[in-house]
């Protein structure tokens, strides 16, 4: 499996509405923060989340979070 590329260093931002999501772990995704497919041969899969209501997640861009795919604040580390 290889490393996952940083795709930002500060968390993206969004008003979800309830549903699934696929929250891109690989970091090559046109469509941050969730997944588009880019991840294909690289090992690498998608994290999938559920919210049950509207509410503002802080995704994590630079795909190290420990808590995926929520930011946890490593990208002050880099
Ligand atoms: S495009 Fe990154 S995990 Fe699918």
């Amino acid at each position: 499996m290889s490393k996952p590329e940083i795709a930002g260093k500060q968390p993206l931002i969004e008003v979800v509405d309830p549903g699934r999501y696929y929250w891109c772990a690989c970091g090559k995704s046109q469509r941050q923060p969730y997944c588009d497919g880019s991840h294909i041969g690289t090992g690498i899969t998608p994290v999938e989340v559920e919210f049950e209501e509207t509410k503002e997640v802080y995704f994590c861009m630079c795909k190290h979070s420990k808590d995926k795919p929520f930011c946890d604040g490593t990208h002050n580390k880099m």
